[in-house]
């Protein structure tokens, strides 16, 4: 039997399966309250219990005084619940409610996706975790002072790690080192979470996503999102690529649209080596939804990739088919200020 939370002042409620945290079961339930370390030792997660009982589990002396205790207050992230509770606390209802944090993190994982993008698996401290949207990114703060912005692959409920996915730029200041020099194990700085390319989740209509290169990491994001959320609002994923080797996560996509529904998936490559044996969709990516989707007027696009398509497709999905301004959301991966030019 599962416990029923209330949340004041919100009035938003979620389940808690016996043994399970409040934070944990608030998160996976698409609602975010506030936390840092997930382990009791920052105090970011403290809120009030208003009324019923519940366990309030192992925890840092100073992150809740017995004082605190006495009067009502939990550490969400280590408390379970032992009956139906109504609890008080501020939800992050926008990016700006997220706190923008820097902290170390070691790179647990490297792996060559295509032989120009790597997977990076970055692991915070053990005490720290990240709050972000799915959609949001990262700045990766480099020793001579320069930072490069990366977007985070993964769902927040997946955070034990952050996922990105670096294209090597050549010539470039910072992705030609993570492919020449960098290994697991070494620790870099980052500052974030950053940006406001997140699902709009109060809105029902259905989502094209777009997604140019490496561009499909934050479309990653908020499919894995919205998959966990059990959300059955319908969601077309175009990713675009010169080749074949460029949707290096092609299998995992056709996974998504072999076990949902609701999910359909369309590769498109603008240049298909002969090796490659193409039969798929060929051309540029954005002219693919304009040929699937003439009337996009009832839909929301989330377009995430170089700063030429992303212009490409805002001004030709609005323009030509009928896409409401305000539902076009795009990350560009614009160039840092401070690029060098390729030498
Ligand atoms: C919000 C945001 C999110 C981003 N997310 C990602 C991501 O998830 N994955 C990812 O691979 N990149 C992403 N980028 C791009 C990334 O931040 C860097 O710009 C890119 O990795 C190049 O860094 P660099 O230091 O190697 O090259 P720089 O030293 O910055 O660039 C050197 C020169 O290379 C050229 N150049 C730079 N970038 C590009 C490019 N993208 N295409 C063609 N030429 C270029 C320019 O001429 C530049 O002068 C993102 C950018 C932004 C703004
Ligand atoms: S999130 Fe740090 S104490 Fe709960």
């Amino acid at each position: 039997m599962s416990y029923r939370i209330t949340i004041e002042p919100s009035r938003h409620q979620f389940e808690v399966e016996p043994g399970n945290t409040l934070l944990r079961a608030a998160l996976a339930s698409g609602i975010h309250l506030p936390y840092g370390c997930r382990n009791g030792a920052c105090g970011a997660c403290k809120g009030r219990v208003v009324s019923g009982q519940v366990d309030r589990g192992l925890h840092a002396e100073g992150a809740l005084t017995d004082d605190e205790a006495a009067r009502g207050y939990a550490l969400f992230c280590c408390a379970r619940p032992l009956s139906d509770l109504v609890i008080e606390a501020r939800e992050a209802r926008a990016v700006r409610d997220l706190p923008v944090r820097t902290l170390p993190c070691r790179v647990q994982k490297m792996a060559r996706l295509a032989p120009d993008v790597m997977l990076l698996q970055l692991r915070l401290p053990a005490s720290e975790r990240l709050q972000f949207l799915a959609g949001q990114y990262i700045d990766i703060l480099l020793k001579d002072g320069r930072r490069r912005s990366f977007s985070i692959a993964n769902a927040p409920h997946a955070d034990e790690a952050l996922e990105l996915h670096v294209r090597l730029v050549p010539g470039g200041h910072f992705t030609p080192r993570v492919f020449d020099t960098m290994k697991e194990r070494d620790i870099l700085r980052l500052e974030g979470p950053h940006g406001d390319f997140f699902l709009r989740e109060e809105n029902p209509q259905p989502v094209i996503l777009l997604a140019g290169g490496t561009g499909f990491a934050p479309l990653k994001a908020l499919v894995e999102h919205a998959f966990q959320q059990k959300s059955d609002r319908p969601m077309t994923l175009y990713w675009g690529a010169r080749d074949r080797s460029g949707l290096y996560l092609n299998a995992l996509a056709e996974g998504w649209a072999a076990s949902h529904t609701e999910f359909r998936y369309v590769p498109v490559l603008s240049e298909p080596a002969a090796a490659d044996a193409w039969s798929g969709r060929r051309g540029l990516v954005h002219r693919a939804v304009m040929e699937d989707f003439p009337d996009l007027s009832g839909h929301q696009v989330y377009a995430c990739g170089a700063p030429a398509m992303i212009e490409a497709a805002r001004s030709d999905l609005i323009t030509r088919c009928g896409l409401n301004e305000e539902a076009f959301f795009a990350d560009a991966f614009s160039f840092a200020a401070d690029s060098l030019p390729v030498g």
